[in-house]
């Protein structure tokens, strides 16, 4: 659905999306990251679980909060990606960190 408009300029880093091993440039958001690799929706919400994806990538929306490295209700478009991260979806209002 979404691909790269150009050859990434940069080094590529590996982070993971629920588990999986996703190959990113680095210096791109998480949201776009979530959107190249069509990972959605990105979040359900807590009242009536409907599907949610990165909307507005300036951070006023919301709609692409995620767990990143297990804080749960981070804005992904706001967050850039670093080697080694853990994204997952996040399913109503997230689960607390431990
Ligand atoms: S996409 Fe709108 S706040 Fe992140």
């Amino acid at each position: 659905m979404f691909k790269l408009i150009s050859e990434p300029q940069a080094d590529s880093l590996t982070i993971y999306i629920d588990g999986q091993p996703c190959q990113v440039p680095a210096g791109i958001s998480i949201a776009a990251a979530v959107l190249l690799h069509n990972a959605l929706p990105s979040r359900t919400t807590p009242v009536s679980g409907a599907p949610r994806a990165p909307f507005c990538m300036m951070g006023v929306c919301f709609d692409c909060l995620m767990e990143i490295d297990g804080q749960p209700n981070q804005r992904a478009c706001q967050m850039i990606v670093a080697e080694g991260m853990h994204i997952n979806r996040q399913l109503a209002a997230g689960r607390k960190p431990a």
